[in-house]
């Protein structure tokens, strides 16, 4: 997605070569107008395949996530990393580790909003390791949903993440790929 390659060159700036800064855009300031149009990519991928769900995790997924099922006109679940007093007890948890926190943390959907009849599109905003999309997987397994795919707006490519889905046979897709952060330089797939 040319538009947001475009973006990340302008508004990102690397922070190791493993970490790109991307706050001004879509971790901390929200750019909603550039996220629409990623939600509208998004859709356009995977409205064929007729999801009846988004499920992301709180909180850099959610925005993104809204403006995915709006375009699809489906609901959106955000899954939790703690668990909130009005969450029943029939709860999913997959416990994850977080590659830029250095922690292990829960996440957490309810289970009455993911049954056996659904169709889940799962989103995430940046991709390393995949342990947070992985942690995601397992929950849509055990509801017993299907899972359509995988929708990843930045993927670095040096890392295992992405590749590590697409080898289980899920469909995966991103929006941009980086394939280098090297000596400060952002350097995206073709
Ligand atoms: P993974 O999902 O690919 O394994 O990544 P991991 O769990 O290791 O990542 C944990 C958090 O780090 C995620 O945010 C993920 O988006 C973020 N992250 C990974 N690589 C980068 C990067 O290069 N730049 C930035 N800005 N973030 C990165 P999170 O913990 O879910 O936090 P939140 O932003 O959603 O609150
Ligand atoms: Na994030
Ligand atoms: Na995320």
């Amino acid at each position: 997605m040319e538009l947001l390659k475009q973006r990340i060159l302008e508004a990102g700036s690397v922070v190791s070569d493993q970490v790109v800064k991307l706050d001004a855009i879509l971790n901390h300031q929200v750019d909603p107008a550039l996220i629409k149009e990623m939600g509208r990519e998004f859709a356009r991928r995977f409205v064929e395949s007729s999801p009846t769900k988004v499920l992301t995790v709180e909180s850099s997924g959610i925005p993104l996530s809204f403006a995915v099922a709006s375009e699809l006109g489906v609901p959106f679940i955000f899954a939790r990393r703690k668990k909130s007093v009005t969450m029943g007890e029939d709860t999913y948890c997959e416990r994850v580790p977080s590659f830029t926190k250095g922690i292990v943390t829960d996440i957490m959907v309810s289970s009455q909003y993911i049954t056996a009849n659904d169709r889940i599109l799962i989103i995430d905003d940046i991709i390393a390791n995949g342990d947070a999309a992985r942690g995601l997987i397992r929950i849509v397994e055990r509801s017993g949903a299907e899972l359509v795919g995988v929708g990843i707006a930045v993927e670095k490519a040096f890392q295992a993440g992405g590749r590590a889905i697409r080898e289980q046979g899920i469909r995966t897709e991103s929006l941009v790929t980086i394939t280098s952060l090297d000596q400060g330089n952002i350097v995206f797939a073709e």
